[in-house]
């Protein structure tokens, strides 16, 4: 922790005033960089509508800095921690680059970025290969604008574990861009909702369910706006909820599959303010690198697997009941469901092992403040209206005719709708789910059908109401079946896989949409993948994916269409400079059955 620290600041010592609008700085970052020699490196990617590392502004702020230049070898709970110190010009844009690369066996981690207390980026790395991968993500960081103009702690971690067997190290480098380009208006507070560990170095995400994820906040009466985002997503036995079962079937496959993982694939995200349901959050399925077959994913990642989205919450209700100069809690808790003997489906107010998860708070203050009189605001709460959701939930458990469990099929559909209402705002969602799985082939093989649509809308009441919506849709079906042959184990999968999202806008630079003002994004990605591994010898995957995206953000629209099949892209509509190496030799990080599926023999991810 100490040396860590300490490379942090050596590093913010020499390099640090890099920064300048020298072109040349741009090289001499690239010969600080510690990578492994980049000949034969296969480059992996997410497909995302292009973000421009260094978009020109007037010209009176034009710097790059080195942010970051680390090895994560065994770099489990020891981030590496900087001293940022913010460029001497003024600025509104910050873009960052991030470039990893990696080589040998590894699984695929998780990785969250900090500046002081609040996290600022969640992205996952992809599985190295023996010769090498690289992957470079470039993403917009002016919603953090506030955080910027100050020095703080910035903390990066990503825990790695290099053993025997997990030999790859991630070379990481961080670059930022400032410029100053008269920008949509950000946010001028950002308080964090997190465990706030970064005066000792550490990360400040919490753990769900065992951590006690309540903040004291206070704000200002001068805020007019204020939006919470939410970072939040599944590890370990929570890693493939959308695939987990009620808890009475976890046992169902026991003498043939092992344990499965329960609470059933419905999770809610909640938001809560001075006990108060705030929000919601019907999350994402993401799936990481590593997960269900790691052949799908090579070079292709995941949606949204190098940059996982944080859905908004409006709390501007809120506001009047905030402003008293007292300190209010905020909560965020994640939640599955218990289903009882007679069917019925309830919060089970917990969920298995376990969520990563933090907020932030952005606040908007009224123009000309400090200089200008704040008026005290009436302190009443807003109208809630948070009926319990409606679920309807099946369960049939089939046997064969040794009486033996053959096959189990469930399924939940769960619709909610929420509203809070004060004064100046008023804040409504309308949220639908639904998911059937089928476990057959005594639980060997399974297949889940899911659906989450939503539509959140704000209105700023008054006499001309205006109002601004974001409406989403994530479809996902997974087939992965799993097999234990002479030798060894295989799995073959098949899946299909969406997120769509349309928005009008909303203040600043959106957290979800990852943009200012109304954009969408479509995109869809498909295919099958195979993965098979010799007991005590080694493991093969290989796959076909098929992306195909669609998005507008500024007015611009960008539209990709990329296919890979065995690691190597056979088809690409967007840049067509992508140097296409050939398959390599690809021993995939997670080892085990259970830890690429989440069920079956071995131990979970970590
Ligand atoms: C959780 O933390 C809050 C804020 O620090 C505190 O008020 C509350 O008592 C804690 N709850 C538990 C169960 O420890
Ligand atoms: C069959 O399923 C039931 C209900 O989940 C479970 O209690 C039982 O142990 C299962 N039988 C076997 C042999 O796994
Ligand atoms: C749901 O079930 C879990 C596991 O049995 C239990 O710990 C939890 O208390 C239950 N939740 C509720 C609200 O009863
Ligand atoms: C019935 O299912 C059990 C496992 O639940 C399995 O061990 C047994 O071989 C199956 N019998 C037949 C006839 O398929
Ligand atoms: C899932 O995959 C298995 C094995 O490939 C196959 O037998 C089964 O029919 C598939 N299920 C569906 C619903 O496609
Ligand atoms: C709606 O979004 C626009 C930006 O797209 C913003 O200027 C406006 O203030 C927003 N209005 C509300 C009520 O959120
Ligand atoms: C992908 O690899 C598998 C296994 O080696 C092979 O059977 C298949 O033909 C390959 N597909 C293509 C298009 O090369």
């Amino acid at each position: 922790m100490v040396l860590t620290a300490l490379r942090g600041l050596l590093l913010w010592g020499n390099l640090a005033l890099v920064a300048s609008s020298n072109p040349n700085s741009q090289s001499l970052l690239q010969s600080s960089s510690q990578t492994p020699s980049s000949t034969s490196l296969q480059e992996s990617f997410q497909v995302y509508q292009p973000v421009l590392f260094d978009p020109s502004g007037d010209n009176s702020c034009d710097v790059e800095l080195l942010l970051m230049d680390h090895i994560f070898g065994a770099s489990y709970g020891s981030p590496f921690v900087g001293d940022y110190k913010p460029p001497r010009c003024v600025f509104d844009t910050v873009r960052i680059k991030l470039k990893v690369t990696a080589r040998g066996r590894q699984y695929d981690r998780l990785a969250l970025m900090y500046l002081g207390d609040n996290e600022v980026f969640r992205t996952s790395t992809a599985e190295p290969t023996t010769n090498g991968i690289v992957w470079t993500y470039i993403k917009e960081m002016s919603q953090y604008n506030s955080l910027w103009q100050a020095p703080q702690k910035l903390i990066f971690d990503l825990g790695n574990i290099i053993n025997d067997i997990y030999t790859g190290s991630f070379y990481v480098t961080l670059t930022a861009h400032f410029s100053y380009r008269q920008a949509a208006r950000t946010a001028d507070i950002i308080l964090p909702i997190s465990s706030k560990r970064s005066v000792s170095n550490s990360a400040s995400s919490f753990s769900v369910p065992t951590d006690n994820t309540t903040v004291m906040v206070e704000i200002p009466a001068a805020a007019m706006r204020a939006v919470v985002s939410i970072s939040a997503c599944g590890q370990s036995e929570e890693e493939f909820w959308w695939s987990n079962v009620p808890n009475e079937d976890t046992q169902g496959f026991e003498s043939t599959v092992g344990g499965l993982y329960g609470y059933t694939p419905f999770r809610e995200v909640q938001l809560y303010i001075d006990g108060i349901l705030a929000g919601l959050v019907w999350p994402f399925p993401i799936i990481f690198t590593g997960g269900v077959a790691p052949g799908y994913w090579r070079p292709i990642v995941g949606i949204d697997t190098f940059d996982l989205r944080q859905p908004e919450i409006d709390i501007s209700p809120f506001l009047p009941m905030l402003q008293d100069g007292e300190l209010h809690s905020f909560e965020i808790r994640v939640t599955g469901l218990n289903v009882s003997a007679d069917g019925k489906a309830t919060f089970a107010n917990t969920v298995g092992s376990y969520w990563v998860v933090t907020g932030n708070i952005f606040l908007y203050l009224e123009e000309g403040y400090p200089s200008k009189d704040v008026t005290m605001k009436d302190s009443q709460g807003p109208q809630v209206e948070a009926p319990l959701p409606t679920f309807s939930i099946s369960r049939k458990l089939a046997r064969n005719q040794s009486g033996g469990n053959e096959s189990l099929s469930y399924s939940v559909v769960a619709e909610r709708t929420f509203r809070t209402k004060s004064s100046q705002f008023s804040w409504s969602q309308t949220l639908s789910f639904s998911n059937s799985g089928l476990l057959n082939r005594q639980g060997y093989s399974q297949v889940n059908k899911q659906l989450t649509t939503g539509k959140n809308i704000i209105t700023e009441r008054g006499d001309t109401p205006t109002s601004n919506s974001t409406s989403f849709k994530y479809p996902l079906v997974v087939n992965a079946t799993y097999g234990i042959t002479a030798n060894g184990l295989t799995i073959d999968s098949w899946m299909l896989r969406g997120l769509n999202f349309e928005t009008t806008g909303g203040p600043g630079i959106s957290t979800y949409s990852l943009t200012s003002g109304p954009s969408y994004l479509r995109t869809t990605q498909s295919g099958k993948a195979r993965y098979s591994s010799v007991t005590g010898g080694s493991s093969t995957s290989w796959g076909d994916t098929v992306e195909k995206y669609e998005s507008e953000t500024n007015g611009q629209a960008y539209q990709q269409s990329v296919h890979a099949i065995n690691g190597t892209v056979v088809h690409n509509t967007g840049s067509q400079d992508k140097v296409q190496a050939t398959p390599q030799d690809h021993e995939s990080g997670r080892g085990s059955v259970k830890a690429i599926l989440g069920k079956g023999p071995g131990s979970p991810a970590p």
